[in-house]
């Protein structure tokens, strides 16, 4: 099987181009963070606390979470519904934060991610892909840029959607969940030693798609 880890912060660019790599491959293309977000979003409407290992124990052990492709795309489905758009506000995005610290989630969300690897060529985007899902991956990247960079590219993307944000605050937000991803204590956000180190705070998309295709072939 052809397994491809690209792991890296918020706002890095990661899914944009695992998105476009997987294409070009022809491959699945996996978003874990999705998966993390989606379970956020299950405890949110349970009125579960996502910090509250043993509620969230739980709950977890049974969720309802499938990953499927239409055309291509990864859709989330949660409790049978298609959540793929709702996973992406600020509210989950920080509590997902939150719930993927707690071991309980990320042993379920790990096994689900290894088994879609063991089935399939695919390329995978996350936090601890290269370092734990898949030490074996037959290639690994680290994509990051710096925090300014990726407040500018969120600042961009939610403007042209019509929303008016705060560029200062968005900056604090990427700034905390940086800090909460890479200090936690369970598979923290870390470079694998065997990953390629990829800056993308002067390349654009394309260059960061053509370097990595560069390197798998
Ligand atoms: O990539 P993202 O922003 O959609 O991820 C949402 C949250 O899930 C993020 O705060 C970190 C967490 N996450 C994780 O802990 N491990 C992963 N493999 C993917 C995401």
């Amino acid at each position: 099987m052809l397994n491809i880890a690209i792991d890296g912060p918020s706002g890095s660019g990661k899914s944009t181009v695992a998105d476009l790599l997987a294409k070009q491959l022809d491959i699945l293309h996996l978003d874990t963070g999705a998966m993390y977000r989606a379970c956020a979003l299950g405890a949110v409407k349970r009125n579960i606390d996502c910090l509250c290992e043993e509620k969230v124990k739980d709950y977890v052990k049974d969720i309802d979470l499938q990953i499927k492709y239409e055309n291509g795309r990864q859709v989330t489905i949660l409790d049978g519904v298609d959540v793929s758009k709702e996973i992406r506000n600020n509210e989950v995005s920080l509590m997902a934060s939150n719930i993927s610290s707690l071991s309980c989630v990320r042993e379920k969300m790990v096994e689900m991610q290894r088994e879609v690897a063991r089935l399939n060529d695919c390329i995978m985007d996350g936090r601890d892909i290269g370092t734990v899902v898949l030490p074996n991956a037959s290639h690994k990247f680290f994509l990051t840029a710096s925090a300014e960079v990726r407040a500018e590219r969120r600042f961009k993307e939610l403007t042209e959607k019509g929303q008016t944000v705060d560029f200062e605050e968005l900056l604090k937000e990427i700034n905390l969940r940086d800090y909460n991803d890479s200090h936690r204590k369970i598979a923290p956000l870390k470079q694998a030693e065997d990953a390629h180190f990829i800056d993308s705070s002067d390349k654009s998309v394309e260059e960061v798609v053509d370097f990595i295709i560069s390197i798998i072939k």
